[in-house]
């Protein structure tokens, strides 16, 4: 099959190699002529160290590379996915299956990656995300990893667990896209937070109160938006908060770390120098947990270090001083 990656950054390429590993055709595109004539020149990933792409793999500047395309793949940041989706809109036959492997929420519209995709294509193309555990520097060297590939219509939730899977990655199929993206870009915050956590020198049992905390409003927020509380024990919930809460290869980490040590928010995104997803999704999650009635107190925690200059160590106190509750009537899993 024919197929475009929108987006040269790590994660799309670590995908462009599953795909041509597949047998599949694989264009990838870069909105910076600049960047594309380097891939053709090189075929040295710009993103990922040392991993070289295949001389059959195609890299172009131009979205009529979607041009016959069975699949084509949305990689870039949140915060480019719609002017992404509308330029490409009108070179995308109807029918074709589209794929959002961004993790994020729309910071104006709340809305999730594929509906803005949805919003912005033709009506007859079937949008699936593609989302779990997945640090693209260890699928481009194909250490064993698993995903969701996640849409209501089955068949083409199916159809790109046929594109992706092979011996060393993994696709399972989910009808909830709600839960699966909403956990995506959540864990996002949660990770960053761990990060803080790391930062200021706190411990293990601090750390997994974070993350288990970070869970129960993630899921509040999930189903009071219509995911399924099960969503979020999967690879995009719970799978995906374990990796990005413990690595050191996320970035949302590593900004948090950083922040936790002093840093302004602006200072740890420059020194991390690539896409911090969650100081996007904390906005997001703060606006939608508003709006929704939905308490989460650390996404609000989150949003007022990173866009209000509160204090870690303040909202450390504040976190540890809520009332008293109850820890499963306050979780409300349904
Ligand atoms: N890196 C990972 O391991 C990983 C894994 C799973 C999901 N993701 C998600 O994938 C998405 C992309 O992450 P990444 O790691 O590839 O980021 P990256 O920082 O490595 O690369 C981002 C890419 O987006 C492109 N870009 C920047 N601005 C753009 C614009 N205005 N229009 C079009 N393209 C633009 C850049 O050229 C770059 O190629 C994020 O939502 C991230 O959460 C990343």
């Amino acid at each position: 099959m024919k197929v475009a990656v929108l987006g040269c950054g790590a994660w799309g390429t670590a995908l462009a190699l599953v795909l041509h590993q597949n047998g599949h055709d694989v264009t990838m595109w870069s909105y910076r002529a600049d960047e594309v004539e380097v891939l053709c020149k090189t075929h040295e990933s710009l993103r990922l160290k040392g991993i070289h792409l295949p001389e059959t793999m195609l890299f172009s500047a131009e979205l009529d590379c979607v041009d016959g395309c069975g699949l084509v793949v949305f990689a870039t940041p949140s915060f480019a996915v719609r002017q992404t989706a509308k330029a490409v809109a009108p070179y995308l036959k109807p029918g074709t299956t589209v794929v959002s492997v961004t993790k994020g929420i729309e910071a104006n519209t709340g809305c999730r990656m594929t509906e803005i995709i949805r919003q912005e294509i033709n009506d007859s193309c079937k949008v699936v995300s593609l989302s779990g555990p997945s640090h693209a520097e260890e699928v481009a060297r194909r250490i064993p990893t698993g995903v969701v590939a996640a849409c209501e219509d089955a068949a083409a939730a199916q159809l790109v667990q046929d594109a992706f899977m092979n011996s060393v990655f993994r696709v399972y199929t989910n009808p909830d896209i709600v839960g699966v993206e909403l956990g995506a870009a959540l864990k996002n915050v949660i990770a960053l937070c761990c990060g803080v956590s790391d930062g200021m020198g706190l411990g293990d049992n601090s750390k997994a109160l974070m993350m288990t905390r970070g869970m129960a409003e993630m899921a509040r927020l999930g189903v009071a938006l219509g995911g399924k509380s099960e969503t979020f024990a999967g690879l995009s919930g719970m799978g995906d908060l374990i990796v990005t809460c413990t690595s050191m290869h996320s970035r949302n980490r590593r900004a948090g770390i950083l922040i936790g040590q002093g840093k302004s928010a602006q200072e740890a995104m420059k020194e991390v120098g690539a896409v911090v997803e969650g100081y996007y999704a904390a906005h997001s999650a703060y606006i939608l947990a508003e709006k929704m009635g939905v308490d989460m107190p650390v996404c609000r925690c989150a949003y007022e270090v990173l866009y209000e200059g509160k204090q870690v160590q303040a909202v450390v106190s504040e976190l540890m001083s809520r009332s008293k509750k109850d820890e499963t009537a306050e979780t409300n899993w349904k």
